[in-house]
């Protein structure tokens, strides 16, 4: 049984004095005839870490696209760090890091290599750029691991050099697309404990997705619930619970609020699979 960690006792009062670290509002995507997302509403306080769960193709990566700049919504408004995303996506892209589902992190090089990429896309110089990525190296855990090429890496080690890659220019709000996927116990433990961590140093907010119900309980302040592109259910873990029933856990909250998607879920299943294996060519 994991301890559930302490909610910061900031979250709740910031709500009142500081802008939503994410606001977004009547949020539409298209892809061509297919209608992604259909009118999305989320507000995530600072500090906050909040969880994105829904079935495969409810639209959860390309509400992270489109609040990392990467997409242009059909329609809408989405703010991050109080900043526009569609009118001024430069400014946000200094606030935040992300880490996308499929991993990033360049297999071919080492994990150095790597951070020094980030340094350069951030604009990172100097005496600063040694500094900073010594001590995002520290902060996961990885400064013996970074002369070592990442194709050698474990899942986890992956993950957490492209947290610490997200982090190289101090944001204050990260995106994170199933960080922990395919990661096994220890090793996803691991990245909630950094994740924590970044939370309680630096009071950054993250927004995650994820499918594993016991992250979301663990970690998440609060969670929304995407199905069909359409969000059915938001608060925190113990009210979703109690909504659905007096012994209800996460996966029924999840069932519950995601029902009719069967088919679908057949379908991400083999989706999944060839995400994890185009992963793994990639990294060679
Ligand atoms: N570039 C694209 N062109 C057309 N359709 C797309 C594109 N990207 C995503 N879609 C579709 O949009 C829907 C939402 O996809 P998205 O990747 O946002 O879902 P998701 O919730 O992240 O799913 P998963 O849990 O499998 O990662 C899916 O039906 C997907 O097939
Ligand atoms: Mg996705």
């Amino acid at each position: 049984m994991i301890e559930k960690h302490l909610v910061p006792p900031f979250a709740p009062t910031m709500k009142s004095i500081d802008p939503l670290a994410v606001e977004v509002a009547g949020l539409v995507h298209h892809y061509g005839n297919f209608v992604a997302l259909k009118g999305i509403d989320l507000q995530i306080h600072q500090g906050q870490i909040f969880g994105l769960l829904g079935p495969n193709g409810a639209g959860k990566s390309t509400a992270l696209k489109i609040l990392t700049t990467l997409l242009t919504p059909t329609a809408g408004s989405a703010h991050v760090a109080g900043i526009d995303v569609i009118q001024s996506p430069l400014q946000v892209r200094a606030k935040i890091g992300y880490v996308p589902q499929m991993l990033s992190a360049d297999g071919a090089l080492t994990g150095y290599e790597n951070l020094r990429l980030s340094a350069r896309l951030y604009d990172i110089r100097g005496k600063d750029r040694e500094q900073r990525i010594t001590e995002a190296l520290q902060f996961m855990g990885m400064s013996e691991a970074a002369a070592k090429l990442v194709k050698t890496y474990s899942g986890g080690m992956i993950r957490r050099l492209e947290l610490a890659q997200a982090m190289l220019h101090r944001p204050s709000v990260l995106f994170l697309d199933e960080p922990t996927i395919g990661l096994d116990p220890v090793a996803r433990r691991h990245v909630w404990d950094r994740l924590l961590e970044l939370r309680r140093q630096y009071g950054i907010t993250v927004l995650i997705t994820t499918h594993d119900m016991e992250e979301a309980d663990f970690l998440c302040d609060e969670l929304a619930i995407l199905h069909q592109g359409t969000v059915t259910a938001v608060g925190t873990p113990a009210a979703l619970k109690q909504q659905v029933g007096p012994d209800a856990d996460l996966n029924d909250v999840f069932s519950h609020y995601s029902s009719g998607s069967a088919l679908q879920e057949e379908g991400g299943r083999y989706r999944d699979v060839r995400k994890t294996r185009t992963t793994a060519r990639r990294l060679g």
